[in-house]
């Protein structure tokens, strides 16, 4: 573990432990950017980031990623607080944007499914050229939706516990924190 990852006294009582240190996300991050510059060598993929819980990842991982590719961004929200409001709010996607193109959609963390779902069918209906997603986190839960897209990276499997860290929020506390964190009253 990096010595900044250490739970500042003022969360002690929010957080109750570090699921995933700096150390451990930058190394799993270089190698799915491995992974991905060696199956999208001269494809120019375009790397379409799930805002807001993605964006330390997406930029992570962006740069490390060694061949040409471009970004795009969107909105999806489902939480609120700690439970999914099993709503999806997606921002339309330019189907233009997407036509003919290798898309990589950058999650956060999956867990039922639904966004990816919803995602996934927009970018069809764009006529994407291929869909895969790669997302940091993937929970491990009975919630799964049966049917729901595959996750083709992932970097991490959690339990399932409301997590914050690295992107990820607590009505949108948190997200600085370099690491992944387990959300006390989770
Ligand atoms: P679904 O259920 O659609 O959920 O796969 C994906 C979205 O739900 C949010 N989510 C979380 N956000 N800590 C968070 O900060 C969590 O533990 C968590 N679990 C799900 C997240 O926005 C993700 O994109
Ligand atoms: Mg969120």
């Amino acid at each position: 573990m990096n010595a900044g990852d250490v739970i500042p006294e003022k969360w002690r009582n929010d957080i109750s432990e570090i699921l995933i240190g700096s150390t451990q996300l930058s190394k799993r991050v270089s190698h799915l950017a491995q992974l991905i510059s060696t199956d999208y060598e001269s494809q120019n993929p375009i790397l379409l980031v799930v805002l807001k819980g993605s964006f330390h990842f997406a930029s992570d991982l962006s740069r490390a990623i060694t061949v040409p590719h471009e970004l795009e961004f969107i909105r999806a929200k489902s939480y609120q607080g700690v439970t999914t409001s099993g709503n999806v709010h997606i921002q339309h996607i330019d189907e233009t944007k997407f036509f003919g193109r290798h898309v990589i959609v950058i999650e956060d963390i999956v867990e039922t499914g639904l966004t990816l779902t919803q995602i996934y069918r927009s970018l069809k209906d764009a006529h994407a050229a291929s869909i895969k997603c790669c997302s940091l986190l993937e929970k491990v839960t009975s919630n799964r939706i049966e049917g729901s897209p595959t996750v083709d990276y992932i970097a991490f499997h959690i339990p399932d516990k409301f997590v914050v860290g690295y992107g990820l929020d607590y009505d949108q506390a948190f997200r600085h924190f370099p690491f992944i964190a387990v959300y006390k009253s989770s």
